[in-house]
C-alpha cells in the first residue's frame, strides 16, 4: 500500500506544481479515490427505520424465545444495530448538544451491546434484563430531548 501511495502522491504535486504555474502535467493522473461517504440521516430516521423495529426483536425474546439458531442470530443482529446506531448518533450534526447527549447514546449502546452478548450466549434472561436496561436509556434520553424538541 505505502509503495503505491507515494507515486500518487508524487502525481498530484506535481498536479499542484503544474496548476499554479498555469501548465497541465504531462503524464496520465489516476482517477481520485471516491470521497468517504457521508452520512445525512437524521435522529428520527435513525429511530424508525433502526433503532425500533431493531429494538422490538430485542424486546420479543421476554414474551417468546427464539425457536433456533437463526433467530437468536437475529435477535444478537438487531442489538448490534442499536448499538452501530448509538455510533450514527455519535457523528456529524446528529450530536445535538455537548451536554447529555453522547451519556445517553453511550447508555444505550453499552446496554444494546450487553443484550447482544445475551442473545450470543442464546441466554432468555440476560438478554430480557439487558432489553430492560436498554429501555431506560431510551427513555432517558426521551424525557430531556424529545420534550425539548416539542418546546415542552
Ligand atoms: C440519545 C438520545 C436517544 C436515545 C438513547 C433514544 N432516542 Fe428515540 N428519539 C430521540 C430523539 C431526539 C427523538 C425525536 C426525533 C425527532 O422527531 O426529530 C426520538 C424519537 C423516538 C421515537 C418517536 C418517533 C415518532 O414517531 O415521533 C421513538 C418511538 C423512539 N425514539 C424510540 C427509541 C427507542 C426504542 C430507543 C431505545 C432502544 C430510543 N428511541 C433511544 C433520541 C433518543
Amino acid at each position: 500500500m505505502r509503495v503505491l501511495a507515494i507515486p500518487a502522491l508524487f502525481a498530484s504535486a506535481f498536479m499542484l506544481a503544474g496548476c499554479g504555474q498555469g501548465e497541465a502535467p504531462q503524464q496520465a493522473v489516476a482517477p481520485a479515490a471516491p470521497a468517504a461517504p457521508v452520512s445525512t440521516v437524521t435522529v428520527r430516521q435513525i429511530m424508525l427505520g433502526l433503532v425500533i423495529p431493531a429494538a422490538d426483536v430485542v424486546w420479543g425474546v421476554a414474551n417468546e424465545a427464539p425457536a433456533d439458531d437463526a433467530a437468536w442470530e437475529k435477535v444478537a443482529a438487531s442489538a448490534a444495530m442499536i448499538a452501530e446506531a448509538g455510533n450514527l448518533m455519535s457523528t456529524g450534526e446528529r450530536v445535538v448538544d455537548q451536554a447529555e447527549w453522547l451519556t445517553y447514546v453511550k447508555a444505550m449502546r453499552d446496554a444494546a451491546t450487553a443484550a447482544a452478548a445475551g442473545a450470543a450466549a442464546k441466554n432468555v434472561d440476560q438478554t430480557s434484563d439487558a432489553g430492560n436496561t436498554l429501555y431506560e436509556t431510551c427513555d432517558t434520553c426521551h424525557m430531556k430531548y424529545m420534550l425539548a424538541r416539542e418546546g415542552k
